[in-house]
């Protein structure tokens, strides 16, 4: 895939992930009496597979691109190597987030909404920050 390509599809998927990263922040600020039980279900069934998404392609398709226009960077391998260790991290986090999610949406009763509350910002701002690492070595290996 050309580099123009990769790069149309990555600032996506990072818009993408934003947006259901802001989408977790909002139901981590309902918690516990203003809770969208619709939006928490949505939340529950988008979030391991997209997250899956976004790191396939980042892995198979970028990574392997950058890691040529990185070439002579001595922290380049290491870098990478970070990034692919918080993709494996982020995908455990989000299947246990989706179960989570998928109790608030269904209403169960005996949920404990502050580890729920602590999962999912714990969730969101890893993520975010990982966005940022990726966003600076991509902006900063591309131009
Ligand atoms: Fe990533």
């Amino acid at each position: 895939m050309p580099v123009a390509d990769l790069l149309t599809t990555f600032f996506k998927a990072k818009t993408d992930q934003l947006a259901l990263c802001d989408q977790l922040e909002e139901i981590a600020d309902s918690l516990p009496d203003r809770v969208n039980r619709q939006k928490c279900l949505y939340a529950a069934a988008a979030l391991a597979p997209m997250i899956r998404k976004v790191h396939q392609f980042e892995e198979e398709l970028l990574f392997p691109k950058l890691a040529v226009l990185m070439i002579g960077e001595p922290t380049s391998a290491k870098t990478l190597e970070r990034l692919r260790f918080e993709h494996c991290e982020d995908e455990c986090f989000a299947e246990e987030l989706s179960e989570a999610l998928l109790d608030l949406g269904r209403g169960r009763e005996d949920i404990n909404v502050e580890a729920t509350a602590y999962m999912l910002r714990g969730f969101f701002e890893a993520v975010r920050r990982h966005i940022a690492a990726e966003q600076e070595i991509v902006q900063r290996y591309t131009h």
